[in-house]
């Protein structure tokens, strides 16, 4: 369905028609939650205006959001999820933005010129899929995988990551596709090659002198979640109305391959055959 939408009462109309499922609903290929369908939609409708030095932090939801955005994650305003209904707050803000993002490549506003044109820089983080479901059930949902959500908000998993997968291969200058178990395997790398697609690499003085090393310590999952302001209380950002996220859920464990602590073996085959076949030719492995 378009979204040609001129007044909220329209969009909650649009939106009230969509298929729906788990309590989310279809929107364009994509499965996401009523109210933040409403804001995409709103979103598309002008409301926010790319410009050539924007930076989009963009993930599926539970794939280290908080790592390469800021936690609280109220820091970095989220295009779609913000915390105080006023979509145009991010106009207000001076160049160059950052800003970040759930949503999928083919649902950001002003798509098609920052395909197009290339305006605007994303980077965009994906994981291995069954450490993101066990993430999404356990820390975010607070289910047990057994009786686990498997439609996923803002999926399909599978095509969030190819839309921005397909785009960092068309245009690596414009989009650069980081897998969180990289990050975490070499951290230093990772960084400076962030630093470098942004276009503020680290000089020789500053590699010399263990710059890297010091923001990758400073980010790192000890330091964040050890701080007194992540471990206590409740965001601010309210993705879906009356659903309130502890801080604390966005650090849970930090780590490559704990699905096997909440999921079946069973299950797990069943995850990566479904992610084989989905990804079939495409390039993109977990
Ligand atoms: P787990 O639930 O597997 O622990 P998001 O920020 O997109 O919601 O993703 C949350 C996931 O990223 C959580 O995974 C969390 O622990 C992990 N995470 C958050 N900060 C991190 C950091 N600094 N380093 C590594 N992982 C981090």
């Amino acid at each position: 369905m378009e979204s040609s939408c001129s007044s909220e009462s329209h969009v909650d109309d649009l939106v009230s028609k969509l298929p729906q499922r788990e309590g989310l609903v279809l929107h364009r290929g994509f499965w996401l939650w009523p109210q933040t369908t409403k804001r995409i939609m709103l979103l598309q409708d002008s409301m926010f205006k790319p410009r050539d030095d924007d930076i989009i932090l963009a993930t599926n939801p539970k794939c280290g959001t908080t790592w390469l955005n800021h936690h609280p994650q109220e820091l970095v305003p989220f295009l779609e999820i913000p915390t105080n209904e006023d979509l145009t707050y991010v106009e207000t803000l001076p160049s160059p933005r950052l800003v970040a993002t759930h949503m999928p490549m083919s649902l950001l506003p002003a798509a098609g010129s920052i395909a197009s044109h290339g305006c605007c820089r994303i980077v965009y983080i994906c994981r291995e899929p069954k450490d993101v479901f066990v993430s999404v059930n356990v820390a975010f949902l607070k289910k047990d995988t057994r009786f686990a959500k498997v439609c996923l908000p803002y999926g399909p998993f599978w095509n969030h990551c190819l839309e921005y997968w397909r785009e960092s291969i068309a245009r690596p200058d414009r989009v650069l596709f980081l897998k969180y178990e990289d990050m975490m395997s070499d951290p230093v790398r990772y960084v400076k090659k962030l630093a470098l697609f942004l276009g503020v690499p680290f000089t020789c003085r500053e590699e010399e002198d263990g710059v890297v090393e010091q923001v990758v310590r400073l980010c790192s999952f000890e330091m964040l979640s050890g701080l007194e302001g992540n471990r206590t209380g409740s965001l601010k950002l309210r993705p879906r109305p009356n659903v309130v996220y502890e801080k604390s859920a966005f650090f849970r464990t930090g780590k490559v391959g704990d699905w096997v602590n909440d999921m079946s073996e069973e299950m797990g085959r069943k995850l990566d055959r479904i992610m084989a076949e989905k990804l079939k030719g495409s390039g993109l492995v977990f």
